[in-house]
């Protein structure tokens, strides 16, 4: 039995359906269908109810998170590289009035320059970054507090 207002809805942006195919020395070389099944089963031990969305266009993307507050409570976000310049993505999260995590797989603050940007800068509770898929499990917990879940 899971507690009312327990929705997560876990976004990933652009290039994340090829996840397998990046670089595994940054990405870590599994796929979204296997992270998807990781965050699955720590969402459901968190007594969470996760849901999930993928897609390469930026216009889909902002159409879904439309649409958020009807289907989840909180959100857990991977833009990919749409979070270091787009502003229309950045609205559409603060259109949803939802508490979100910002996650991303790869230590972002110690790439490329253009990586440190994150338009959601002021919008997330937390930014999460290089700690793989553990990072997802992190941004969980920083929701189960906010939303007052009590757990599976
Ligand atoms: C990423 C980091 C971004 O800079 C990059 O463009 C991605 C993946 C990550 O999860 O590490 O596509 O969001």
């Amino acid at each position: 039995m899971t507690s009312a207002h327990n929705r997560v809805a876990v976004l990933h942006g652009v290039n994340f359906d090829v996840l397998e195919r990046r670089d595994p020395e940054v990405y870590g070389g599994l796929s979204l269908n296997e992270l998807q099944g990781k965050v699955q089963r720590w969402a459901r031990e968190l007594g969470l109810e996760a849901i999930f969305f993928q897609t390469n266009s930026e216009g889909e993307f902002a159409e879904y998170l439309h649409r958020a507050p009807d289907l989840a409570d909180s959100v857990v976000i991977n833009a990919g590289a749409w979070t270091h310049y787009s502003r229309a993505i950045a609205d559409a999260l603060q259109l949803t009035g939802l508490p979100a995590v910002e996650v991303h797989l790869s230590d972002v603050d110690s790439r490329e320059d253009w990586r440190r940007v994150s338009v959601f800068d002021g919008l997330v509770l937390e930014k999460i970054c290089g700690k793989g898929p553990d990072g997802y499990r992190d941004a969980l917990e920083v929701l189960v507090r906010k939303l007052g879940v009590s757990g599976a």
